[in-house]
């Protein structure tokens, strides 16, 4: 254990144990680059403020930049027995320093200093996920372009509903991916406001430039209540709602994957990289990976339940709690990253099997159609509906589909059928006759993965 920061209040030296219990270096040293990058702002301000010389400044300046060497070159150099990485920071700074570090927390306080070194950590992290999101994005494309027109049947409850194209089905995966990346840009804007000047919870007694200190941090405004800016941790639960969203659709993702690869259904092989065995069934290949995932995002959910559990019982201004919110919003930074890197190794080698898919996208999953083929010859949908509603039940008791009709028995359920039923009820037919944009139309499909590559290209590597 270190002197901590306080300790002139004291008599007695803490209890070691419940020190280290409480000390937070453990996980906060995470954050040591943006406390670094804080507190050589803030060494500005103090200079404008008049509280650092000229000279003062420059020493804490070169100390500073020798610290992110130290540690750029050896990560393991940040450690030691500080309560949190604040400390550490000010300890390091000290020993190089001497006075003039002394002099770096004046008007400081290390409630703003977290919010601040939370905020920049969130800033800077959050690109970085979201370009692992457009790399499985890509791969969920790719996966649309090279399936071409092979088709395969939608579910909804998880029962055969209508045929789409495979392209369709990726897409689908690839939206959803794409409200989290667009998500995970609003929650970066969540963090956006600077919080120094709030000091420990009144503000400061010392004219920092604020507006100067925001613009320099790269934020795009200064918070506007120094009592609401120590506890606000808004940002946070933003961040891990937005960790734990896209975690639940990369749990969808692997669930229908996991099912679609089953031996019932057989419409994906997944690739031995990714798969695993077992110790006693030698048969087995497990999608393991995929699971994970899927109970990872319970975990994620979990997270982003902690945070507000956290949250909602505090009293106006900074209370230890919030050391808490460190531990949540990094586990799930953690889980989404690892997730979308698995997730994007599983899509990008995932095999179709379009018989299989094919096969299983005819038969009376086209019931909708012959519906929608007596509408076309006048008849009202719902006695369409009612009369293909027998059809289906006189089929599924003879054990046939719509396929196998000859015209006569077309035209023994109603004399609206002629000549051009036979091409109008199949699986390719189905999707041709879809007329909205969002819809598995092939040109639509085709259109949707076009404007899909437009705007991640730009993106790309941003
Ligand atoms: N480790 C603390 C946290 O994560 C830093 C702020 C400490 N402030 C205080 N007044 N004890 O919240």
């Amino acid at each position: 254990m270190s002197t901590p920061l306080w300790s002139g209040r004291f008599d007695a030296a803490p209890d070691a144990d419940v020190f280290a219990w409480g000390a937070s270096f453990g996980f906060d040293r995470r954050l040591f680059e943006d406390d670094v990058v804080g507190s050589l702002a803030y060494a500005e301000a103090l200079l404008g403020a008049g509280v650092l010389g000229a000279a003062e400044a420059a020493a804490i300046r070169e100390a500073l930049q020798a610290l992110l060497e130290a540690a750029a070159t050896d990560p393991a150099f940040v450690d030691g027995p500080d309560e949190d990485v604040h400390s550490f920071v000010e300890r390091q700074l000290i020993a190089r320093v001497g006075d003039a570090g002394k002099r770096l927390h004046t008007g400081r306080s290390r409630n703003e200093q977290v919010s601040l070194d939370l905020r920049l950590y969130v800033r800077r992290r959050i690109p970085a996920l979201q370009q692992q999101l457009l790399r499985l994005i890509a791969a969920c494309l790719d996966q649309a372009e090279r399936s071409g027109g092979t088709l395969m049947p939608s579910y909804t409850h998880l029962r055969r509903a209508q045929p789409i194209l495979v392209a369709h089905y990726w897409l689908a995966h690839a939206s959803a991916l794409r409200r989290d990346y667009v998500r995970l840009g609003q929650a970066r804007d969540e963090a956006g406001q600077m919080p120094l000047g709030s000091g420990a919870i009144a503000g400061t007694a010392y004219a920092i430039d604020t507006a100067a200190l925001a613009e320099r941090l790269g934020f795009d405004g200064v918070v506007t209540n120094s009592l609401d800016a120590t506890s606000d941790r808004d940002f946070v639960a933003v961040f891990i709602h937005s960790c734990a969203l896209a975690m639940v659709h990369l749990s969808r993702l692997a669930e229908d994957i996991i099912v679609f690869g089953s031996e019932e259904f057989a419409f994906f092989e997944l690739d031995d990289s990714i798969s695993t065995g077992s110790s006693l069934m030698p048969q087995k290949k497990n999608p393991d990976p995929l699971e994970l995932m899927r109970g990872k995002a319970g975990r994620a959910i979990g997270l982003s339940t902690a945070i507000l559990a956290t949250m909602k019982g505090l009293p106006a201004g900074y209370n230890k709690d919030l050391q808490e919110d460190k531990v949540a919003l990094f586990d799930a930074e953690d889980t989404l990253v690892g997730c979308v890197r698995a997730a994007t190794a599983v899509v990008a080698t995932l095999r179709i099997r379009p018989d299989a898919m094919a096969r299983a996208a005819s038969g009376l999953l086209l019931a909708t159609d012959v519906a929608d083929y007596l509408v076309g010859k006048g008849m009202p949908f719902r006695s369409a509906h009612e009369l293909v509603g027998a059809m289906v039940r006189s089929l599924v008791e003879s054990g046939r589909d719509f396929s196998t009709l000859s015209l006569a028995e077309w035209r023994a359920f109603s004399d609206l059928f002629a000549a051009d039923v036979q091409s109008a009820v199949t699986p390719a037919a189905s999707v041709a006759r879809k007329q909205t944009p969002q819809s598995t139309h092939p040109a639509a499909v085709a259109s949707a993965l076009t404007a899909f590559r437009a705007w991640s290209a730009p993106l790309i590597g941003v």
